[in-house]
């Protein structure tokens, strides 16, 4: 199907929203060039009154490129049948919880920045969400690259940092341990060739070869840079939505909201290469 979609930005930070596209439905390559060149130029895409069930979630995020298996949860599958699909969920089904993350606030983050491949592309589609809170918020990395003083910019050149795969965004132990990894503080986007922080979560993270005293107070500042309003923009969900980011070049955040309140989101996550 062909759909003439209508690209509209989002902040003058980050995202745009693309309107005019029913993606239940087939879309053509031409629609897809064009939704795929505006992830490139908005990094967050949001795509409004969709209905998905999981197949069609496979279906159109794994035209992105090929989808990752998502980790077992609690020694059993998210979703029979789609092993790609993982539930961010508070809820709870006969008193187990269906999905991972709680209600808590998730910090700042990039997904499984802990691993040598981390993602390339996350895709959260919303089938029940809050009244209020469960906002994410995302921070533009190639913004906060380009307008890092000089003086920091010179401290981090060639520098990697080792990443800490002990704990998730909402500060839960995660059930499979991974040995931690490096990776540069500066990585190139490898379909745009932009660079942009790579920072992976601030949690336990260190700068390889320096001692703690200066490895923390580097952090505390390039967190600080990489998170000012200017760069981010936030996303008041609504059932329906779905939400594409690109994990090379974005953080990601996310609200806390009330535990009475019920949140069911469906992700998957396209596999990405060693950032370098
Ligand atoms: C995440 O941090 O990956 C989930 C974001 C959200 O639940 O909105």
């Amino acid at each position: 199907m062909h759909y003439p979609i209508e690209v509209a930005q989002l902040s003058p930070a980050i995202g745009a929203e693309i309107r005019g596209v029913d993606l239940a439905r087939e879309v053509d390559d031409a629609c897809l060039g064009r939704i795929r060149q505006a992830w490139r130029d908005h990094l967050v895409l949001l795509f409004r009154g969709q209905r998905l069930d999981d197949a069609a979630l496979v279906r159109f995020t794994s035209r992105f490129g090929a989808l990752e298996i998502a980790p077992l949860f609690q020694g059993r599958r998210f979703v029979e049948n789609f092993p790609e699909v993982m539930i961010i969920s508070n809820v709870k089904a006969d008193g187990r919880e269906i999905g991972s993350l709680g209600n808590a606030e998730a910090f700042w983050h990039s997904d499984l920045n802990f691993v040598e491949q981390p993602p390339a592309g996350s895709f959260l589609y919303a089938y029940e969400v809050p009244p209020v809170g469960g906002d994410t918020g995302f921070a533009n990395m190639y913004a906060a690259y380009e307008t890092l003083p000089e003086a920091l910019r010179a401290r981090i050149a060639g520098r990697r940092i080792q990443h800490d795969a002990r704990f998730n965004s909402a500060g839960y132990l995660r059930e499979v341990q991974v040995p931690d990894a490096l990776h540069p503080i500066v990585r190139t986007h490898p379909e745009t060739g932009r660079l942009a922080l790579y920072l992976g979560r601030r949690a336990n993270a260190t700068i390889e070869g320096l001692p703690a005293d200066d490895s923390e107070p580097l952090l505390d500042a390039l967190w600080a840079h990489a998170t000012e309003a200017r760069f981010t923009w936030h996303h008041q969900w609504r059932a329906g939505d779905l939400i594409a980011w690109d994990n090379r070049c974005t953080l990601h955040r996310r609200d806390s909201f009330d535990e009475s309140h019920r949140r069911v989101m469906h992700r998957t996550q396209s596999c990405g290469t060693r950032p370098n």
